[in-house]
């Protein structure tokens, strides 16, 4: 896995530089590109970072997680909401027959997405349940739209690549796409600080500074960091549930 990011040990390299008060360390080390920009203009970086995803993702399985909060695979839709290249939502809809998933995120990883999606025969038992969307969660109304009650809006690995502001932004998104919907749910996946088990802790303190190095203000955070966030949004934090993966699940409801 770790050879997927060599561009963020370069990038590390700019740490102490960042720290001083020069700057975000990738865009000291890319000459002044941010990581998603970046990535955007090289193809090889952005099939990197998806590669890593995958695999860093396999830590936390998603077994793991459907088994702490089953209302994933019984809910009527999943939006998942930056899912990459749609590991997560592939793995709910195989598991579940009765469940539609919408994966959403930037047009050039979408557009990987739905070749990868074609290109695996497995994907035909799936046919006509996935949605694909190519959009900026920054962007007002890009994100899928909730539909019918119940649904559930996820973001997992989301909040941890954004300051608090732009965290805020994309929370407050998912808030207007779900609308009057109150039996819609927000499912944030993250390791929260605070909770992370004694095995895990020195893990997460270096994913924090890995945030650090990539975005600048991103940040690892609390469970009482997320609940003001959410709060913010127009969400009530209803549950922290633990997995035996990596992540906790962090249920939240419109309010
Ligand atoms: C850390 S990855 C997590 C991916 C996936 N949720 C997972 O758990 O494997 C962050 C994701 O956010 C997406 N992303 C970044 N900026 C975005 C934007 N402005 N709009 C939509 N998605 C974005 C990236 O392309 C990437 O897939």
């Amino acid at each position: 896995m770790v050879s997927l990011f060599w561009d963020h040990y370069g990038a590390a390299g700019r740490l102490l530089d960042g720290v001083r008060g020069g700057g975000t360390p990738y865009e000291l080390w890319s000459g002044g590109k941010g990581h998603w920009d970046h990535m955007a203009e090289v193809p090889e970086l952005q099939a990197r970072f998806n590669r890593a995803m995958t695999q860093f993702n396999n830590l936390s399985p998603v077994e793991a997680v459907f088994a702490a909060y089953p209302a994933l695979t019984s809910a009527p839709r999943l939006v998942d909401v930056g899912g990459g290249l749609g590991g997560f939502v592939r793995a709910a809809l195989a598991r579940s027959p009765g469940l539609r998933g919408a994966l959403f995120d930037r047009p050039q990883v979408i557009k990987r997405a739905q070749a990868a999606w074609v290109e695996d025969p497995q994907n035909a038992a799936l046919a006509g349940r996935l949605s694909f969307h190519g959009g900026s969660f920054f962007d007002a109304g890009a994100m899928p739209q909730a539909e019918g009650d119940g649904e559930i809006f996820v973001l997992r690995e989301i909040l941890h690549d954004w300051g608090d502001e732009d965290a805020l932004s994309i929370l407050r998104e998912v808030r207007a796409a779900i609308g009057a919907r109150a039996r819609c749910r927000l499912v944030v996946l993250e390791a929260c600080i605070s909770n992370a088990m004694a095995s895990t802790a020195s893990a997460r303190i270096n994913a924090d500074i890995h945030m650090l190095v990539q975005y600048g203000d991103a940040k690892e955070r609390t469970e009482a960091q997320f609940e003001g966030l959410l709060a913010a949004a127009g969400f009530e934090l209803r549950r922290v549930v633990p997995t035996k993966g990596l992540f906790f699940v962090l249920e939240a409801a419109p309010v």
